[in-house]
């Protein structure tokens, strides 16, 4: 049975105060997009009102309104890595694998992901699945040609399905269309295969990405994988 919405706050509320432990003062933290990043921003901002010096980089325009109005210093420049990043997700494999961008800011947020030393997931338990498909994959195309970069998803197995939003095509916040694609299966062989597409600037698979998940849960906080 799912889980009454209350409980499902409680849960993201409760992964995120756990991910809070692990910024490191004098940092770069990236921040994720969607409702359980907002819990982890929300109390990053806390932080830093209390005296934590770090900086962000943020995974989306909405992420960016709330760090600078919560007072997070946002930067776009490292010269090296990124510390740890703190992001949500759509469905959570065993192995930390997990599918993202139901909330249309994948793009930047395998970008971040990629650049940080620690990728660092936080949840509610509906998030865990056994296998990654569940529901579709988020494919971010480029507008131009885009039924032309579709019908090569298709070639792939793939069903996709252009996001609407009140009648419109969703733009992501790089301008850019999202596919949300169901395929039969999902693995890594795909994820290379959709990269190998002209059109398709990144998708929602997450392999190998996420050194461990921090999932609320009726029990209480559960890792996935090994907190770094
Ligand atoms: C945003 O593009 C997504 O990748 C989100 O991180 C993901 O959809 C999880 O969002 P929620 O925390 O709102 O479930």
């Amino acid at each position: 049975m799912a889980n009454a919405p209350a409980e499902v706050e409680a849960q993201k509320q409760a992964a995120a105060a756990r991910a809070l432990e692990l910024v490191r003062p004098g940092t770069i933290v990236g921040l994720g997009t969607g409702s359980t990043a907002r819990y982890f921003i929300e109390g990053l901002a806390r932080r830093v009102r209390s005296g934590l010096t770090v900086q962000a980089v943020v995974t989306s325009l909405e992420s960016r309104a709330q760090a600078e109005a919560g007072g997070i210093p946002i930067t776009e420049r490292t010269d090296g890595w990124l510390d740890l990043a703190v992001d949500g997700a759509d469905e959570i494999d065993p192995a930390v694998n997990c599918v993202k961008g139901r909330g249309g800011a994948l793009l930047r947020e395998k970008i971040v992901a990629h650049a940080s030393r620690r990728f660092v997931l936080i949840a509610d338990e509906s998030k865990l699945v056994g296998r990654l498909g569940r529901g579709a994959v988020p494919v971010e195309v480029l507008p131009f040609l885009w039924e032309a970069t579709s019908r090569s998803i298709e070639s792939l197995g793939g069903q996709p399905e252009l996001r609407m939003t009140a009648g419109r095509p969703f733009t992501s916040d790089n301008g850019n269309l999202i596919l949300d694609t169901t395929f039969g299966t999902v693995d890594a062989a795909l994820s290379a295969a959709l990269h190998g597409i002209p059109g398709v600037l990144e998708h929602g698979l997450f392999f190998g990405m996420a050194r461990a998940a921090i999932v609320g849960s009726a029990a209480g906080v559960r890792i996935l994988g090994e907190l770094p």
